[in-house]
């Protein structure tokens, strides 16, 4: 496949940096001979120790937010050009966790890409939809909505440089996994949907990623699908034992 699989991990808000770190050794020893596009994402308070030990690697740094201004009187929250002081490349943003739990919106998400793009770090734009918005049939809309919103001012030219992940907010953290046909589905959807924004060649060449209990034993059978184009993972990317396979499925 012409786009190549990208496998990224998100720690979420687990680790030390000293657990970090040792995750981090074991990963870097681990795929080094990988053949995908790699990248984890530590608490904030980690990215230092993390990014000393992948720099050099085939794994990109990532964080798991940024604030929405450069800076200022924004108590708590942590700038692009700070993530970007400590050798950050990518950061994840509008993940169903921001999304819900901290009432983050498309506006605020779409604000945040922007100035990631405009200071040189690279976006993993999450979208997906709840359990009752699938069962109302709303699941195609409401990607829709984020995608279309999450990318509005965002030009042809940064494009290239935003994955999106599609994660089923119903199978984040809780072992459903959404079958490869259903996650198929909706990736060819968003394909679409970027299609009428930017076109056919960037629709084809759009990276998504699957998220939402993605585990070593189904990594391989969403990743051959056609429009599944690699894993934004949680809870198994806390361990090698359990992301490596992935990784390297
Ligand atoms: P999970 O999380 O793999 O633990 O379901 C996925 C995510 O939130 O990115």
């Amino acid at each position: 496949m012409a786009r190549g699989y990208f496998i990224a991990g998100n720690w979420k808000m687990h680790k030390t940096r000293a657990e970090a770190a040792a995750l981090a050794r074991e990963l870097v020893a681990a795929l080094a001979d990988g053949g995908h596009k790699y990248l984890v994402a530590p608490s904030f308070t980690a990215l230092e120790t993390v990014a000393a030990l992948v720099r050099g690697s085939n794994i990109l740094l990532g964080a798991q937010n940024c604030a929405v201004e450069e800076e200022g009187a924004h108590t708590g929250e942590v700038s692009v050009l700070q993530l970007k002081d400590l050798g950050v490349q990518t950061v994840i943003l509008g993940h169903s966790e921001r999304r819900h739990i901290y009432k983050e919106d498309d506006g605020l998400v779409n604000r945040k890409a922007r100035l990631a793009l405009k200071h040189g770090l690279d976006v993993i734009l999450c979208v997906g939809e709840l359990l009752e918005e699938r069962e109302a049939g709303k699941a195609e809309a409401v990607c829709r909505q984020q995608t279309v919103e999450g990318l509005k001012g965002i030009s042809a030219a940064e494009l290239p440089r935003v994955t999106i992940a599609y994660e089923p907010v119903w199978a984040i953290g809780t072992g459903k996994t959404a079958t490869p046909e259903d996650a198929d589905a909706i990736h060819a959807y968003i394909r679409k949907v970027i299609g009428e924004l930017y076109g056919s060649a960037a629709a084809e060449s759009i990276v998504i990623q699957y998220g939402g209990s993605v585990k070593p034993d189904n990594a391989a059978a969403l990743m051959a699908k056609e429009n599944i184009d690699g894993a934004l993972v949680g809870g198994a990317s806390l361990r090698a034992d359990t992301f490596v396979p992935i990784a390297r499925f």
